[in-house]
């Protein structure tokens, strides 16, 4: 286990902040908070690298590759690193591959530079170089940080010539530590001010509380089935807790879990809206009042919602509780540049962030829930990489830990600033009761948004959201 170490270099990532987006959605957020007004522990640890916020939908960090400095899309989901554009001092490697996400995948030809990154050189890296393009903008990229299990490049090299960047990093340096960290910020939370950071080896200073939190062992994936390996926990039994208190109910798909009531859960800061099952994300939106279910140009399924309603959710893992901030639990379409929505009743509408999944895990799921960018901002999130590092003489078992950073009550007074204006309404937009006669009502519902979807779907297939940078 490392200690933090001292504060010995303050290092600070340039940060373009009006570079394009590289992803279909694009974000319109202004970051105001600046560098200036961050809170002060993520600019100062040596193994740390900022990262940048665009609009609540996904957070970059920036990389030396070659001789240039390259934007990568900080992908837990994901192992491997590509970038668009012809990357000065490099070396090819005469082999060509296919990085597979959920959506998508991206081909180019694997080469090998020098790269810089959270403090640490690597030499000859293997990555990918990929032609730019319209989705995959010159200088930019996705920096893989999940298991080495899950690399496509290191399978396409010898053995031992093709490893990860952070594997590398952990194995060329026996004293850096095998975790990372991850800090995202929030864009218009009035009372915090951070993008981000990711941290290699080292925990930030301000967050240090994290080491004694509850080491939650990664759940293996079945040995046919180790390529899809992610950072991945158990959540507890009866541990999504609704509005009103009560639990809702879950049964994992995946088969080798002992208890059936124990979700499994990945961590992926490549989806910005976390995935659920749909019977899930009925009971969290489905029970207030105007809110429907739509297929939404941008989204996909999602429930759309007055912005108004606040909606309350917290998740447990080992005991402990993991609020939500009720800004991560909707979010609103003209924040990210999409059109605005209104609800059947012309309100101003939001979508309900937990969406129903948007592709199939196929009839052997290894994980229930994936939780994206919008529950990250939640916790201060630590992943001990342990044996999964190739290598490495460690046996050490890996393990995830996460701190919440989510103050309830101040949470729930950003939501009365920035939603409400100031005027606390949210005791007369509670959850409807389960009992509810409102139920056959939204039935209906669902069948007209089932035909809708149908016909929509075609139309949003080719669109994918930020699963398009997912492998599954
Ligand atoms: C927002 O959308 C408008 C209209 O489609 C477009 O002109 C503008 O460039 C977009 N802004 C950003 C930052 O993507
Ligand atoms: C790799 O892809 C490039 C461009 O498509 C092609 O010219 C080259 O022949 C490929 N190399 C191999 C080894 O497949
Ligand atoms: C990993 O181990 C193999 C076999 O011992 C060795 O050839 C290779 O160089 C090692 N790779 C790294 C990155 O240390
Ligand atoms: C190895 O890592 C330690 C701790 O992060 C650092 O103090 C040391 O300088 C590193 N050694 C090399 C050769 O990079
Ligand atoms: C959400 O929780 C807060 C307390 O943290 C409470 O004041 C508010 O009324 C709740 N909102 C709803 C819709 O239940």
């Amino acid at each position: 286990m490392a200690q933090p170490s001292l504060v010995f270099l303050l290092f600070l990532v340039c940060i373009d902040l009006i570079q394009a987006y590289h992803f279909k959605f694009r974000g319109s957020h202004d970051i105001s908070s600046g560098l200036a007004s961050r809170a002060n522990a993520e600019t100062q640890i040596a193994g740390s690298v900022m990262l940048s916020n665009k609009g609540d939908v996904s957070y970059y960090a920036d990389i030396v590759v070659g001789a240039q400095t390259f934007t990568v899309l900080v992908d837990t989901g994901s192992s491997d690193l590509w970038v668009a554009g012809t990357v000065l001092k490099s070396t090819p490697t005469g082999q060509n591959a296919s990085i597979k996400y959920a959506a998508n995948s991206v081909t180019g030809s694997i080469k090998r530079a020098n790269v810089q990154f959270a403090g640490q050189q690597v030499i000859d890296q293997a990555f990918l170089e990929i032609q730019p393009g319209d989705n995959n903008l010159e200088g930019h990229g996705i920096l893989g940080l999940g298991p080495a299990s899950g690399s496509f490049i290191s399978k396409d090299l010898p053995l031992g010539t093709g490893e990860t960047l952070l594997n590398r990093i952990f194995t060329q340096n026996s004293s850096t530590a095998n975790f990372f960290t991850l800090l995202l910020g929030r864009n218009n939370d009035p009372s915090t001010f951070f993008e981000g950071s990711v941290t290699v080896g080292e925990v930030l200073s301000d967050y240090k509380a994290i080491l004694g939190e509850p080491r939650m062992p990664v759940t293996s994936v079945v040995e046919s089935d180790h390529v899809d390996q992610h950072l991945q926990v158990l959540l507890d039994p009866n541990g999504i807790i609704n509005s009103d208190g009560i639990p809702i109910p879950i049964k994992t798909a995946v088969e080798q879990t002992v208890n059936k009531d124990q979700a499994t859960v990945v961590f992926d800061s490549g989806f910005t809206l976390p995935q659920f099952p749909r019977a899930i994300v009925d009971q969290i939106y489905g029970r207030y009042a105007e809110s429907e279910y739509r297929e939404v140009p941008g989204f996909g399924g999602v429930y759309v919602l007055p912005c108004e309603q606040e909606v309350n959710l917290t998740l447990k893992f080992f005991g402990k509780s993991y609020p939500m901030h009720p800004l991560d639990m909707t979010m609103d379409p003209t924040s990210v540049n999409l059109s605005a929505l209104e609800t059947a009743d012309g309100q101003n509408a939001c979508i309900g962030t937990f969406q129903p999944f948007t592709y199939t895990r196929g009839n052997f799921p290894s994980y229930d829930i994936v939780l994206g960018m919008s529950f990250l901002r939640n916790v201060y999130s630590f992943f001990n990489f342990g044996k999964y590092t190739q290598n490495s003489t460690t046996i050490e078992e890996p393990y995830i830990q996460l701190l919440s950073i989510t103050d309830l009550a101040e949470a729930h007074s950003d939501f009365v600033t920035i939603r409400l204006g100031g005027i606390d309404t949210t005791a007369s937009r509670k959850l409807i009761p389960t009992t509810s006669s409102s139920s056959k009502h939204r039935t209906t519902y669902y069948i007209v948004a089932g035909v809708l979807g149908a016909l929509v779907l075609s139309a949003i297939v080719a669109f994918t959201v930020l699963r398009s940078a997912r492998r599954r």
